[in-house]
């Protein structure tokens, strides 16, 4: 198989959000790309959009001038899937969230790409073995679940299958090191992964809270940001606890854990908005009132937010 340093050549499959900071960002560590998509259309609005995110990145100071159009050059774009398969090391699949999509696509791949390429989704909801089963080559089959946007958030979570070989963990776990990622394993996969079962077990409680009407969002959000998310971002909950000394810890789970909430169903708070029809940023109201104006700010204050921490990171 492949080693680390001999994945070039990779093709990303689907220009959307996630495909187009995916490629921006292999491109920038000198990979050359293929970019694949459904019109013309989108793999130019991908490739504008690549060029923003690296603008980005100069202005930051992460990457010189020169390599804005030098990235740029490396990332080719096709509408045609044998083209873009091909002679390449590694097939990033970021197409929509849609399972006979991505299993037609995965069987198609299987039959053009090289015998020794590795194919892997990006996929938030399907596991790697829901995926493998469409291959011939399910040892050669994993998930990497990138977050949003893919090229300032350095974590990637590496989804191991039931049949996905030790090989392949490694020579993704070795790549994905070799270009500034922080990959987690997932051993043995699991619905949601890490990142996103924590998250919504975080908003399940937030939601809980607020439909029991014991805090409002605004002041949830103000005590993550203030206190969690400060400290999140410096260790994690298992550092965390080790410091904190395991017996408090188990004190805190002993007082707490009775109290969290441990509803299946719905939050109220939640049914109540999408019921009235407020969904965000989308509608101008969801658990806060959005402007134009707003909402281009809180985007600005993100993306500016995130690349700080990305300069800081280095
Ligand atoms: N948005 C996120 O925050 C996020 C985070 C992690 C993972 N993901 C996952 O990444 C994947 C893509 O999500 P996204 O947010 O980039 O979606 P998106 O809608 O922005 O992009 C999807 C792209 O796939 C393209 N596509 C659809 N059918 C295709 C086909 N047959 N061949 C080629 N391209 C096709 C669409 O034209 C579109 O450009 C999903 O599996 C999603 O679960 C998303």
């Amino acid at each position: 198989m492949t080693t680390p340093h001999g994945i070039k050549k990779i093709a990303v499959l689907g220009a959307g959000l996630m495909g187009h900071g995916i490629a921006l960002e292999l491109a920038a560590h000198h990979r050359s790309v293929h970019l694949y998509d459904v019109s013309e259309q989108l793999l130019d609005k991908a490739v504008n959009r690549c060029r923003v995110g690296l603008k980005a990145l100069n202005q930051a100071g992460l990457i010189s001038f020169d390599e804005i159009e030098t990235s740029i050059s490396r990332i080719s774009t096709s509408l045609d899937l044998s083209e873009t398969v091909e002679n390449t090391d590694l097939v990033i699949e970021a197409v929509s969230e849609n399972l006979d999509l991505k299993r037609s696509l995965f069987r198609k791949v299987d039959k053009i790409a090289p015998s020794s390429a590795v194919l892997v989704s990006n996929t938030s909801t399907f596991l790697p073995s829901a995926l493998a089963v469409a291959t011939q080559r399910p040892l050669q089959v994993a998930g990497v679940h990138y977050y949003n946007p893919p090229h300032l958030l350095p974590g990637v979570e590496i989804i191991k299958g039931p049949e996905t070989s030790d090989d392949t963990v490694e020579l993704l776990t070795g790549f994905y090191t070799s270009i500034g990622k922080r990959p987690a394993l997932i051993h043995k996969e699991i619905q949601g992964f890490i990142g996103n079962r924590l998250q919504v077990a975080l908003l399940r409680e937030a939601m809980a809270i607020v439909t029991s009407g014991h805090a409002t969002a605004p002041e949830i959000d103000r005590v993550v940001r203030s206190r969690m998310g400060k400290l999140l971002s410096v260790a994690g909950p298992f550092e965390l606890a080790d410091n904190q000394g395991l017996d408090s810890v188990l004190a805190l789970a002993e007082s707490e854990f009775p109290m969290l909430a441990k509803d299946r169903s719905l939050p109220g708070v939640l049914m109540d908005k999408i019921h009235a029809g407020d969904l965000g940023v989308k509608t101008g109201r969801g658990f806060y009132d959005w402007t134009v104006e707003s909402i281009e700010a809180w985007r600005k204050n993100m993306a500016d937010s995130l690349i700080h921490m990305a300069t800081n990171d280095r």
